[in-house]
């Protein structure tokens, strides 16, 4: 354990967890707690909640919780001892002496300075002889100097080992160049080679100005044409955007998000410094909440090809959830933004600029593109344009808006607004209904434990977790019936082995004399926090007696009895010899 109980306990005091989520999330009181717009998940409705008296936070739409600790871990994407740090800053309170002996923490710091100075390696390449063909092909694609430095391209070279040499001579380990995944192990266990070769290289640079990754190119014709670094301990491409460390200064609250990183690069060279990529899959959730931090309107610049289109289709749902409003370029005759802006030669950043500035919105977009399926002209036609049409601006919550929309359609088709609108809200009505019998079904889901990714065994023994989740959460609520608990039962009764776990966990600090809680976004990871705490705000709700937890017992020694049985019969003569062998051990 990294840090002193008492240093955290002070820390958790002084970063209360409603000051704290607040400068994130708008929160207003709902009863005793504090409620808000969740950040993990896009949603419209608040189940983000904050318990002050526990200083946690769960929410209900997505099943992420924890404490102020693991909150900050989530929304600044920090691990544990940065999270610390952060929290420690906040409210002027000194770190401890020797609580940086953490081997994770420095892994990810050794990975941070290794990434960088293989930036440093590649860029410093481009300019020797060793690097004419990248620097070539970079001002082949009509890169300028100022961009390749602003951008840190760089260059690695094809002798399959030059990289590690360099870091080696840096006193880098190959087992931290192996974890950087900047190098790679020989199939047959002998040493390291590089993982990047004959490519030209695009460092990716996080919000703090960390080099986290690198994206890197083939010059030729050839397959993979990027090559990408996999998850490292530093690095996730589902939860990081190229360029967004340019992008959050650029002053703008508007976003462009764009297919690749060449595009990126050509839209800022054309002058827009708040152009984003993802990370070569398609644009996630958490990316459109990191967008939401520094942006409030993101234009989508996808290719212009049918599998660019679809991804605008789906980037359109997930960025609308976060709540960021949407626009969407149409790049004419087939291209990228890139391919677009170097076709027009000197006039490219003008002819980029025209097409920003006249692109319409989502909806405009999705009407548009509906249009195309069908022939208005004729009566069928127009008729079922418009019911579909209606569907997209059922969809829209401001009611001012739809009638913006019903206005320009009933004008455009020679149809009566009235009658639009009426369909509309006919459609409005109906997806309330499967919204709230959607959410139903997920509150039923989530009761009995059907769809638990993380609590897998409580569907198959519903009713001793049941017991053995109660039992634990009364146990964190009144510390001071753990010895009771303790005599009554043992932990090998727990049928369910996560419950279990923390079981020992809680017990073990318990009577250790500490809290129970103040340690525990280092102790488990982040879906087990979250399990936990789903189970205290639902246990919690109603007040444990003594009474009930003698029952919760009973039915765990009740199970468990039942268990035995069932294992008793079904064993060969030979094996229940043994069962009692052992059992006669365990007596004396
Ligand atoms: P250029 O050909 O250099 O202009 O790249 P592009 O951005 O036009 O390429 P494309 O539209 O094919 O790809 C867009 C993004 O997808 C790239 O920036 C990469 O992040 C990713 N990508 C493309 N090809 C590959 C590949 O072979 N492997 C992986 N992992 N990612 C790829
Ligand atoms: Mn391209």
């Amino acid at each position: 354990m990294a840090f002193p109980e008492s240093f955290l306990q002070e820390l958790k005091l002084r970063n209360d967890i409603t000051d704290v989520v607040s400068s994130y999330v708008n929160l207003k009181r709902r009863g005793r707690n504090m409620v808000g717009l969740c950040p993990f998940h896009g949603e419209k409705t608040p189940s983000f909640n904050i318990y002050t008296e526990n200083g946690s936070f769960y929410c209900f739409g997505c099943g992420t919780g924890g404490d102020v600790i693991t909150f900050i871990m989530r929304i600044e994407n920090l691990d544990y001892l940065d999270a610390v740090k952060f929290l420690a800053q906040r409210a002027g309170l000194e770190l401890p002496e020797d609580s940086y002996d953490d081997s994770m923490s420095r892994l990810r710091l050794k990975i941070f300075e290794a990434n960088r100075e293989a930036a440093r390696f590649y860029y410093d390449s481009l300019y020797q002889s060793s690097g004419k063909q990248g620097l070539d092909y970079l001002h082949g694609r009509a890169l300028s100097d100022k961009t390749i430095r602003r951008f840190g391209l760089g260059f690695a070279d094809d002798s399959w080992s030059s990289l590690c040499s360099h870091l080696r001579s840096k006193g880098f380990s190959d087992s931290e160049l192996v974890a950087a995944n900047l190098a790679v192990k020989h199939k047959n266990g002998n040493g390291i080679y590089d993982r990047f070769r004959n490519r030209v290289m695009f460092p990716i640079i996080d919000i703090r100005g960390n080099v986290i990754a690198f994206g890197g190119r083939i010059m030729a014709d050839e397959k993979p044409k990027y090559l990408n670094t996999s998850d490292t301990p530093v690095f996730k491409k589902s939860t990081n955007l190229f360029s967004l460390n340019n992008a959050k200064n650029s002053g703008s609250r508007t976003l462009i998000l764009c297919e690749g990183y060449m595009d990126v690069i050509a839209v800022n060279q054309a002058g827009f410094a708040n152009a984003v990529a993802t990370l070569g899959t398609a644009l996630t959730a958490e990316q459109a909440m990191l967008m939401k931090r520094y942006a409030d309107e993101v234009i989508i610049c996808y290719d212009a090809d049918e599998a660019g289109q679809k991804a605008t289709a789906r980037a359109i749902s997930i960025l609308r959830n976060s709540g960021l409003s949407v626009r969407v370029v149409n790049i004419p005759n087939g291209k990228d933004p890139d391919e677009f802006i170097r076709s027009h030669g000197s006039d490219g950043p003008a002819a980029f600029r025209a097409v920003i500035e006249n692109c319409g919105n989502d909806i405009e977009y999705r009407l548009s593109k509906l249009k195309k399926q069908f022939n208005t002209e004729i009566t069928d036609g127009k008729i079922a344009y418009l019911e579909e049409a209606a569907k997209i601006v059922s969809a829209i919550s401001s009611p001012i808006e739809q009638d913006i929309y019903a206005s320009r359609l009933s004008s455009e088709l020679g149809i009566e607004k009235e009658a639009f609108l009426r369909q509309v809200k006919k459609l409005d009505r109906k997806n309330q209904r499967e919204l709230r019998s959607k959410q139903m079904r997920k509150i039923r889901s989530d009761l009995n434990g059907t769809t638990d990714r993380i609590n897998t065994e409580h569907r198959k023994q519903p009713r001793s977790s049941s017991a053995e989740e109660a039992l634990v959460v009364h146990m964190i609520n009144n510390p001071d019936s753990a010895n009771e608990i303790a005599n009554l039962l043992t932990a090998d009764k727990f049928s369910n082995s996560l419950i279990k776990r923390y079981y020992v966990y809680f017990l073990n600090r318990i009577q250790s004399g500490l809290e129970p809680l103040t340690n525990i976004s280092a102790d488990f990871t982040g879906d087990e926090i979250s399990k936990l705490y789903q189970l205290i705000n639902r246990y919690s709700r109603v007040t444990s007696t003594p009474q009930a937890m003698r029952e919760y017992i009973d039915v765990i020694l009740d199970e468990d009895s039942k268990l035995t049985e069932d294992k008793i019969s079904s064993m060969s003569p030979q094996e229940l010899s043994e069962y009692i062998a052992r059992l006669k051990k365990n007596k004396q």
